[in-house]
């Protein structure tokens, strides 16, 4: 087995997922929205823990954008409240399962209460190695637009000068400072759109879209999308 395993070749260091069709999922089974996104969370928990055994170091999940505000009362809730779950399981087993969590988004349109549970989650978990990051009120275009208003504040201080910024730099003022891109970017569903993630962070990645809807996306799919990405030759503009 542990032979088997070494000749493999290595995982994507960074996968990234927007975690799309629960919405479909749940209207095939005659199911509220809110069903479809409660099994989305138990197909990430899945991935996540599938990830962690296969050695991926980071996950990050597109957990809800700046657009999704527009959705019924009741379905941001659902989902509200199904993160809010998530978090306080994961903060009881915090210790035992040693995974980093980071948020990006602004946070400050969330409530309270799930707020400080992210914060919780941010602070008790910075030592630790494997880590995932949820995209919570999220949008590619509103991260770098509040970047770049962060790089132009401290150039207006005096403690920039506008020919100190490069890609490094500017990289640093983002909600991902100091996580390496994904290499890879898989969206189920059967949807063929970035919708607005990762918008600088994706420059290089693979793309792989799926037609299986999430709530059903498993470990043999993440397996597909792993086999996909090591199928394409990766030149990052070279020849
Ligand atoms: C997109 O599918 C999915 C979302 C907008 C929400 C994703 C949220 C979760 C999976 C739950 C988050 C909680 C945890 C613990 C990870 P869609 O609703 O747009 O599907 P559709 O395109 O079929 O309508």
């Amino acid at each position: 087995m542990a032979l088997e395993n070494e000749n493999l070749p290595a995982p994507p260091r960074h996968i990234a997922i927007i975690m799309d069709g629960n919405g479909r999922w749940a209207k095939k089974r005659g199911l509220p929205r809110t069903a479809g996104h409660s099994a989305g969370a138990e197909a990430f928990r899945r991935i996540a823990n599938y990830c962690r055994s296969l050695g991926v170091e980071y996950l990050t999940v597109y957990a809800f954008s700046t657009e999704n505000w527009k959705r019924s009362q009741e379905e941001v809730g659902g989902i509200m409240l199904l993160l809010r779950k998530y978090l306080e399981e994961a903060l009881l087993d915090m210790e035992k399962n040693r995974v980093r969590f980071r948020f990006f988004g602004d946070l400050s349109r969330l409530s309270p209460q799930l707020q400080k549970l992210c914060h919780d989650a941010e602070n008790r978990s910075v030592s630790y190695d494997v880590q995932v990051n949820f995209c919570l009120n999220y949008g590619g275009r509103d991260e770098i637009v509040r970047a770049a208003r962060a790089f132009a504040q401290e150039v207006a201080e005096g403690k920039r000068r506008p020919e100190d910024l490069t890609e490094g730099l500017f990289s640093n003022y983002l909600y991902s400072a100091g996580v390496p891109d994904p290499e890879l970017i898989i969206r189920p569903s059967g949807e063929m759109r970035t919708s607005n993630f990762l918008l600088w962070q994706s420059a290089y990645a693979e793309y792989v879209f799926m037609d299986v809807l999430w709530p059903d996306f498993g470990p043999e799919d993440l397996d597909k999308a792993i086999a996909e990405y090591h199928r394409r030759s990766r030149r990052f503009g070279g020849v």
